[in-house]
């Protein structure tokens, strides 16, 4: 007999279907609770919450365990090409020779930006925040293709809009870069592969040939597939919900880059090195700031400190660090900046409160150290962690759209006023 969860209200007892997935992960099927007891659940955040299931990806947070489809991250950062692991995450296994050629083959023959979209990037102010810039221009180019509007398209126009977005986040990205900088947007090139072809819109310039270090396009690589996903998080949620109302592919993608802005979400990576800065022009005391850290009554957080699901280690955090050290020896960096951020680590990876609380360095806090190392300017580190999660969300829009999972619409618990009549203006 399949197990269920009993549950008494009123003295009325209830039978809810428990769910156990293949890692053995339980959850209590609450799907029909209010047309049977007329209650809902409350869960501010959903902590306790799975939005849906998913075969995408496994995390534990306890193990310190995230694999893509099945494959552990730590063999997949250290063995695959970031589009390898797109397509696995996308189409749920990893191409053979052909199907993987003929994958990169789409890719680079979509990487142009419509001339058009250059009036739109060449009117952002140039303090611009490329977030603001890269959210704006997915949302723009679904109208150059009117067709990715229609939810009932076939299987191919539904890959086409795929192929388009992995080719053309990259050419945006760096045009919003190069806006910031006012320097001249450059093409992308076929010759190119992914990771060389972004860094070269990066950093080539008229006036010289840039040839893309190799030390940079692998430590790309590497970064872009421990971003490519990380299941139900804040952002791959956005993008499930708002593409549950049939919103298009960029434009649910756009929603996803909004969400993924923020500090305490892709930001983080931002965040973590203007805190370092502030941190060392204010004489490098770091006491002063892990206090602070600590202080209920003061705002501030570690940034680059703790998660939502990782309460031991954080599996990306561990191959990221390795990665970090790589770079800043390879390109022999030496930066006060990153002596603040090894010597934080040591004093907060030492303290009480935040070993009582599980609080450990997460993927952003080494992301901006090795980001930084790259030359790549603070502005930029939450796009580079869009380019990577890129796949996550497609797959993830992917799963939902092809489960026809219903429209997502939470309930609340009204908390405001009675019914109450309204006062004229003179006699309030
Ligand atoms: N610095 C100081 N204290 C912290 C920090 C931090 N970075 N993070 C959590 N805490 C404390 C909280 O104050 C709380 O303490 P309490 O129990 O005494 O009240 C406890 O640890 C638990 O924190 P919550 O906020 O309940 O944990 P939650 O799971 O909601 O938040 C989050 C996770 C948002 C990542 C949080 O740890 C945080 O703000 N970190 C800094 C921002 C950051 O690095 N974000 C990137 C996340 S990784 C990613 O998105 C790729």
């Amino acid at each position: 007999m399949s197990e269920t969860a009993k549950l008494i209200i009123e003295d009325k007892t209830y039978e809810l279907p428990v769910l156990t997935g293949p890692e053995n992960e339980k959850a209590i099927d609450i799907s029909r609770l209010r047309a049977m007891t007329g209650y809902v659940t409350l869960d501010k955040g959903f902590k306790n919450t799975g939005s849906t299931t998913s075969a995408i990806t496994f995390l534990d947070g306890e193990k310190g365990i995230l694999r893509y489809r099945g494959y552990p991250i730590e063999q997949l950062a250290e063995k695959a090409e970031f589009l390898e692991v797109a397509y696995l995450l996308i189409y749920g296994e990893l191409p053979n020779k052909v199907e993987y050629a003929n994958f990169k083959n789409h890719i680079t023959h979509h990487t142009l930006i419509h001339e058009d979209m250059r009036v739109f990037l060449e009117a952002y102010p140039i303090k611009a925040h490329p977030m603001g810039i890269l959210a704006a221009s997915l949302s723009t180019i679904s109208t150059f293709y009117p067709e990715s509007q229609d939810p009932n398209r076939p299987k191919e126009a539904i890959d086409l809009t795929i192929y388009r977005l992995l080719a053309k986040v990259p050419t945006l990205a760096a045009w919003a870069y190069k806006n910031a900088v006012g320097q001249p947007v450059v093409y992308p090139k076929n010759k190119f592969d992914y990771c060389e072809n972004f860094v070269n819109m990066m950093f080539d310039l008229p006036a010289y040939d840039y040839v893309p270090d190799p030390v940079v396009v692998n430590a790309l690589n590497t970064l872009l597939i421990l971003h490519a996903d990380h299941e139900q998080n804040c952002s791959a949620s956005t993008v499930r919900v708002v593409g549950s109302s049939q919103a298009n592919l960029y434009a649910s993608v756009s929603a996803g880059v909004s969400a993924l802005w923020g500090p305490l979400h892709g930001g983080a990576n931002q965040a973590v090195i203007e805190m370092l800065e502030n941190i060392k022009n204010d004489g490098g005391n770091l006491d002063k700031w892990i206090s602070k850290a600590k202080d209920k009554e003061d705002s501030f957080r570690l940034m680059g400190f703790g998660h939502r699901v990782y309460k031991n280690f954080d599996p990306r955090a561990k191959i990221i660090k390795k990665a970090a050290d790589d770079v800043l020896n390879k390109l022999g960096i030496i930066d006060p900046v990153l002596d603040i951020a090894k010597q934080l680590e040591e004093v907060a990876l030492n303290d009480s409160y935040f070993k009582e609380r599980g609080l450990y360095p997460n993927v952003d806090f080494y992301s901006g150290i090795i980001y930084r190392a790259l030359d790549i300017p603070t502005e930029m580190f939450t796009v580079m962690f869009a380019l990577g999660r890129l796949p996550g969300w497609i797959a993830q829009w992917k799963e939902m759209v092809g489960e026809n999972q219903p429209i997502s619409r939470p309930r609340q618990i009204y908390t405001g006023s009675k019914e109450r009549n309204f006062v004229e203006i003179d006699n309030r």
